[in-house]
């Protein structure tokens, strides 16, 4: 493991992932968990992050000297590269001259942390202080206008520091840094690949299971196939999976999660068709959180009696949840009861229906459970697949949800989905709600006739994590296909829109 000490920037999430990036395991803990702490969970190198503090502020982060004389490589990265420097002998002082952005660094000896570079790379700087004079033993690598010392290292010693952000994309050979410290200096070797995390998560299912019986919710998401897959390739028999089917998935969706997932992992399925249930609950329903509420409330409920008739005498003692490492690093890390995020499916199960997590995905990234999901033999569009809402099409059906509508909105849907993914978008666009205006006519002319149908839009976004979302550009030969097509083979639409506004104010959905 490599440790990631975070100083309270936000970048500490990047590096680790950076590191998992170069196949090595990760792991952040907070920079006040003390030396000794840090210490037995028995590191292979650690990586002191970036932070906002300033080393000669009151109440900044310190760190105990004794981190540096444990025989445990150290890389330190902005704040962590100064506290190094200070903690070691060296020279730490405000140089008037703030770097803040694309900054030119010149390499005058590259170590082996910069070995085989260009002599000047643009690196990415935010720092007030400076490094001024290295610690006894330590070789300067390199400089830019505002930090003498921008670089430096001390192979005996196994340790190492930049003043810049090699984690961040704007860096050049940021990567290299990371990987020449762990693989060059640290002498690791890459081996947390999919293969061995797969193997490592099997292992620890196995071992918090036993022989007793988990259940686990499918709802057609990349965490739950993933996290369920992952459960069954561990303890087979012992696992149950749910799956409501509430009739508001889009056109293969459902038997995708029936047929597919069930071929291809094994598992013991039980689906709940509950689509007549869900309609007759959302009739005459045109209020966005009224549908929310409704398919929550039928959600639970089907859920709970599915899962009442199957632990039956006997019980089940754990829930899979797809929870990911960026929800515990977010939570405050550790284990137990407060970092659970809520499941928007099994969100405010009854108390007599107790369960312990599992959660199989709590060590990984989002791009390490697609790998891994793929390790499995989960086919690409379940493991690439766009986030969708729970409450699913009924959101973006805008006024009352019927069986007609849905109907409609499915083959809209389908053709723009399949349009995105033969101009191989798929990947750069984030989420591509496609919504019907259900109580909105437009008149419009085709063959001899006027017709007199309905719009719908199309919300092709960008985004990273759906707190902020630009509108993409999808190119115009693109949008004219799927809008040809869906005009042409939906006769329920004449109009087709694209919706142009960022988030905020948009958002994403339209309900
Ligand atoms: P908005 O529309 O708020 O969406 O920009 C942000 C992200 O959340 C998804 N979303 C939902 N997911 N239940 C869910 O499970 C919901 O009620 C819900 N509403 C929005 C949306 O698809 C986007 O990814």
């Amino acid at each position: 493991t490599v440790l990631v000490v975070d100083f309270g920037a936000q970048y500490a999430q990047l590096i680790a992932r950076r590191v998992r990036e170069a196949s090595v395991y990760s792991e952040i803990v907070t920079s006040k968990m003390p030396i000794a702490e840090m210490l037995a969970k028995e590191p292979a190198a650690i990586i002191l992050s970036g932070g906002p503090s300033s080393v000669y502020e009151e109440g900044a982060p310190q760190l105990d000297p004794a981190l540096f004389t444990a025989g445990v490589p150290v890389l330190g990265i902005c704040y962590g590269f100064q506290v190094m420097a200070q903690s070691l002998g060296g020279t730490v002082n405000k140089t008037g001259k703030r770097e803040f952005g694309r900054t030119s660094l010149s390499i005058n000896d590259g170590g082996a942390l910069l070995a085989s570079m260009p002599n000047t790379l643009n690196v990415w700087m935010s720092h007030g202080d400076a490094v001024c004079r290295a610690p006894k033993g330590f070789q300067v690598l390199g400089r830019t206008a505002g930090a003498p010392v921008a670089a430096f290292e001390d192979r005996n010693r196994k340790l190492a520091g930049v003043q810049w952000h090699p984690e961040v994309l704007h860096t050049q050979w940021g990567q290299q840094v990371i990987e020449q410290f762990l693989f060059d200096i640290a002498g690791l070797a890459p081996s947390w690949t999919p293969e061995n995390m797969v193997t490592e998560a099997i292992d620890a299912i196995r071992a918090k299971v036993g022989d007793r019986r988990v259940l686990c919710a499918l709802s057609g998401g990349v965490d739950s196939a993933v996290a369920a897959a992952l459960v069954q390739q561990a303890i087979g028999p012992q696992l149950t999976c749910v799956f409501v089917d509430h009739g508001l998935l889009r056109q293969g969706e459902a038997e995708q999660v029936r047929d597919d997932f069930v071929r291809i992992t094994g598992v013991d399925l039980v689906v709940a068709d509950e689509t007549e249930r869900f309609l007759t609950a959302l009739k005459g329903v045109s209020d966005p959180e009224e549908k929310r509420k409704i398919i929550g409330r039928e959600f639970i409920r089907t859920f709970e009696a599915t899962a009442r008739d199957l632990a039956g005498d006997r019980g089940i003692d754990f829930l899979v949840q797809g929870t990911l490492y960026p929800d515990v690093v977010e939570s405050g890390g550790g284990e137990g009861a407060a970092n659970i995020k809520s499941h928007h499916n099994v969100g405010g199960l009854p108390d007599d229906l107790q369960f312990t997590l599992i959660e199989p995905l709590r060590h990984m990234f989002k791009d390490e459970v697609r790998a891994v999901g793929l390790q499995l033999g989960l086919p690409e569009e379940m493991v690439w697949r766009h986030p969708f809402p729970g409450p699913g099409l009924a959101i973006r059906i805008v006024g009352e949800v019927t069986a007609d509508r849905l109907d409609t909105l499915r083959r809209a849907d389908a053709i723009a989905r399949h349009e995105l993914t033969a101009a191989r978008l798929d990947r750069e666009i984030w989420q591509f709600p496609v919504v019907l205006l259900a109580d909105v006519r437009s008149v419009g002319v085709q063959g001899d006739g006027r017709t007199y149908g309905h719009p719908i839009v199309l919300r092709p976004v960008t985004s990273d994590d759906a707190m902020t979302a630009d509108w993409a550009r999808l190119p115009y030969e693109v949008l004219e296909k799927i809008s040809n097509r869906i005009t042409n083979e939906v006769p329920e639409i004449n109009r087709v829109t694209v919706d142009i506004t960022s988030k905020p104010p948009g958002t994403i959905e339209w309900e």
